[in-house]
């Protein structure tokens, strides 16, 4: 039942962004002066066109359903918006990397989470937005610079980040998944509330944690379940790398400012036995995605060894 009160904004948040966007109509007003600086000021008045965009398609969406977190920081949320339009619009330029091609932008890419997911009119606006970013300030298509780090496998051409996590997706292997035992992560008990599959068997926030062990693996395959596991790196807009996203890890001790404490995530810490499996997997899929070898047999990892020739 705290599970269920805590949710309640998942309910809320929906239903108002749909009366405001989805049944609202949408018109079009950009229009407005050239673009000065990519740089943007703290103040700015000569507006670009996709600043004002932002200003008033997509920031009055935000602060429906992503600002109240966002802009305050609550529970352990990073603040990259702010409640004024204008502000926010700096806020998300400041933090960096959200303002990029859209299949690098975490924006488009996080789903639902410890906040909601864009609901699917909110997400063609931001799409909008940042595609008119992108050409305001001439930033690269998709995803430019190195691809991953190491790589014989696949060609050195630039992918974006939303390219990257399919990809570490299909290099998920079960061979991997049963040999370290990810899935116990779904057995780890929390202080008082039993455990983690008992409120995530249905994929909450994000977090898809249950004991049929082979649906676990292929829900964690998918966003925005992947998510929780690996994220993507991204540096100047740029996709860079992929790396652990220790969501699991850091969730049962983060700070919670609910004054409400039932309504605040479960505590737990996760055990080794718990968290090296976990890890084992990980980094095993990073490393495979990164050497192009992610149908190999799975040795234990263990010792070094030959592994054998590809089938
Ligand atoms: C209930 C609070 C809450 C709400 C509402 C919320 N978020 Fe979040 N958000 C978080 C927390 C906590 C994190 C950090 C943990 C994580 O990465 O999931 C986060 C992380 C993110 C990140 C990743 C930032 C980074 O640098 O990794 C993005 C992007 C994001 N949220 C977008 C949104 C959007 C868009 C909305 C509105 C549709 C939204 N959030 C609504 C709590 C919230
Ligand atoms: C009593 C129900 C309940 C239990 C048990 C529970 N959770 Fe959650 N979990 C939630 C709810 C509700 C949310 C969404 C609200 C929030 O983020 O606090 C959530 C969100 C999350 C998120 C996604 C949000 C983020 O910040 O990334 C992760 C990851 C997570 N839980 C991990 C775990 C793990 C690991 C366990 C077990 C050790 C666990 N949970 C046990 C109810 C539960």
């Amino acid at each position: 039942m705290t599970a269920s009160s805590s949710l309640r904004w998942f309910i809320v948040a929906a239903l108002s962004v749909c009366a405001t966007v989805a049944c609202g109509a949408g018109d079009d007003t950009d229009s407005s002066g050239g673009w000065t600086t990519s740089s943007t000021g703290s103040g700015g008045s000569s507006a670009s066109s996709a600043k004002q965009f932002y200003i008033d398609k997509v920031h009055p969406t935000f602060d429906l359903n992503c600002t109240y977190c966002h802009a305050t920081g609550d529970n352990a949320a990073p603040i990259w918006a702010h409640n004024d339009a204008e502000n926010s619009y700096v806020a998300i330029d400041e933090y960096g990397n959200l303002i990029t091609a859209p299949s690098n932008s975490l924006l488009l890419l996080q789903g639902e989470h410890a906040g909601p997911a864009l609901v699917p009119k909110q997400k063609d606006l931001v799409r909008e937005w940042l595609k008119l970013e992108v050409k305001e300030r001439g930033l690269s298509g998709s995803g430019n610079g190195s691809g991953s780090g190491g790589g014989s496998g696949s060609g050195g051409s630039t992918i974006s980040a939303e390219t990257a996590l399919s990809q570490i997706s299909d290099c998920m292997n079960l061979e991997v998944w049963n040999g370290t035992m990810a899935y116990i992560v779904a057995d780890a008990q929390t202080v008082g509330w039993g455990p983690c599959r008992g409120c995530h068997n249905t994929g909450w926030a994000g977090a898809f944690l249950d004991d049929d062990t082979d649906l676990m693996f292929s829900q964690t395959k998918k966003l925005p379940f992947l998510l929780k596991w690996v994220t993507a790196k991204i540096e100047d807009g740029v996709f860079k790398d992929i790396v652990p996203a220790h969501r699991f890890a850091n969730k049962g001790t983060e700070k919670c400012t609910h004054e409400d404490e039932t309504l605040c995530h479960p505590n737990y810490v996760l055990p080794p036995s718990v968290q090296d499996p976990l890890d084992d997997f990980v980094n095993e899929t990073i490393e495979r995605w990164k050497s192009g070898t992610c149908d190999e047999p799975y040795d234990g990892g263990g010792g070094g060894g030959g592994g054998g020739g590809a089938p």
